[in-house]
This record gives structure tokens, C-alpha cells and sequence, in this order.
């Protein structure tokens, strides 16, 4: 499962981009209002950090608005990837900037019924949020499974970014079911690297070498 970072704040990303382990990035409009900056400048910024796809949202607007919006952004580096909200007009930008040739992550996906749509549309990425699943009292890790499980029937082309990821087990889950990316927090890929018993073990082996 390849590894993306979600976030906007170029000083993480920069961090986490000399672990070598990360291979796109996504952001999204509160991550960006977080950072206080333009859009703009921060994916630009992120292509100079990341070899790798990196999405850029448009704003909530008709199929041929968003479109627009996505041509602009496209224009910005080779590696940028629209993203796409689950809605009609979301879906319509979808299919048109594919026949384009231009990438796409459909975001906001809650159901295999949404994900089959975009799909169909041709999306280049799909992102079922895993946590929010969660909060709203089902199962994040269910919904990634079931969706990797459509996609394989009909081998679909379009690979799954499991998204709102909040802790290990989204990532462990998300792995589990195949998801082809997660899009994984700074703070969260931190702990990725942690387990008590390396501490131990290095303790050990530190207290050893000393002896
Ligand atoms: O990748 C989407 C993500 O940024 C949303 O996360 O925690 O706001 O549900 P969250």
C-alpha cells in the first residue's frame, strides 16, 4: 500500500519527504484554511518537496465551473490530481477531465454505490473516508473492503486512497483490505514508525554495547 501524506503544512511534508516512504500528497480546503495560505502556493510548493500525485480541491461549483477551476490547477505542475466532490457535478467534471487526460480523485466517498458512479466516470482515485464512516457509528474498514471487493469484480483502473484516516488501525485496516493508498496525517505516520517493544530492544542492545 503505497503511503500519501494529508496535509498542507509544507514543514511536515518536508519532513516526512526525506523518510522516503511517502509518495503523493492531498489536501483538502480545511487543511489549506488551517495553513492560512493559497491553494495555489502550496501545491506548488509540494511538487518541489514530492515526486508523486498530489491533489488539489476545486470549490463546490457546476460540472463546467469545476472544470475550469481544474484546468487552471492542472497547469501548476504535471503531477497534480483534481479532486472532485461525489456529487452530479462532481462526477460530470470527473469523465470530462478524463477524456481531458487530466487526474482526478473523487472525494467524500461514503458508499460502494458512490464509488461504482466514479468509477464509471473514470476517476484515476476514489476517497472513502474512513474515519467519518466511523464517527457516524459504521464501520470505516468495512466500506474499504467493500468497495476494494467492486472494484475487483469488474477490475476497474481506478485505485483507492483510503482517506480520513485517524489512527494505526485505519492504516492496519486499509492495508488489510487492499486499499491501494492511504493518505495518512503527519502525526499518524509518526506513530507508524513506534512500537514499545523497539524502544525496549534498543535499550537493550544499547545497554549491551556498553558492557
Ligand atoms: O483525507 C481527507 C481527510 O483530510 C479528512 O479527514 O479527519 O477531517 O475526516 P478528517
Amino acid at each position: 500500500m503505497k503511503l500519501f501524506i494529508d496535509t498542507a503544512n509544507i514543514e511536515h511534508i518536508r519532513i516526512a519527504a526525506k523518510w522516503g516512504c511517502i509518495s503523493g500528497a492531498t489536501t483538502n480546503p480545511s487543511l489549506i484554511a488551517k495553513e492560512g495560505r493559497k491553494l495555489e502556493d502550496v501545491v506548488k510548493e509540494i511538487s518541489d518537496l514530492i515526486d508523486g500525485p498530489i491533489s488539489a480541491e476545486v470549490a463546490e461549483a457546476s460540472a463546467n465551473e469545476m472544470v475550469e477551476q481544474a484546468k487552471e490547477l492542472a497547469k501548476i505542475h504535471r503531477n497534480i490530481v483534481i479532486k472532485l466532490p461525489m456529487t452530479i457535478d462532481g462526477i460530470e467534471a470527473c469523465a470530462e477531465l478524463t477524456k481531458l487526460g487530466i487526474k482526478t480523485n473523487v472525494t467524500l466517498v461514503f458508499s460502494v454505490h458512490q464509488a461504482l458512479m466514479a468509477c464509471e466516470a473514470g476517476a484515476t482515485y476514489i476517497s472513502p473516508f474512513m474515519g467519518r464512516v466511523d464517527d457516524a457509528g459504521d464501520s470505516g474498514a468495512e466500506l474499504i473492503e467493500k468497495i476494494m471487493t467492486m472494484i475487483n469484480n469488474y477490475g476497474y483502473e481506478t485505485q483507492v486512497i483510503a482517506a480520513s484516516i485517524r489512527n494505526l488501525s485505519h492504516v492496519e485496516q486499509a492495508a488489510l483490505a487492499g486499499a491501494d493508498i492511504a493518505t495518512i496525517p503527519f502525526a499518524v505516520l509518526e506513530k507508524m514508525v513506534k512500537h514499545p517493544l523497539t524502544d525496549a530492544g534498543l535499550k537493550i542492545f544499547k545497554d549491551a554495547a556498553k558492557k
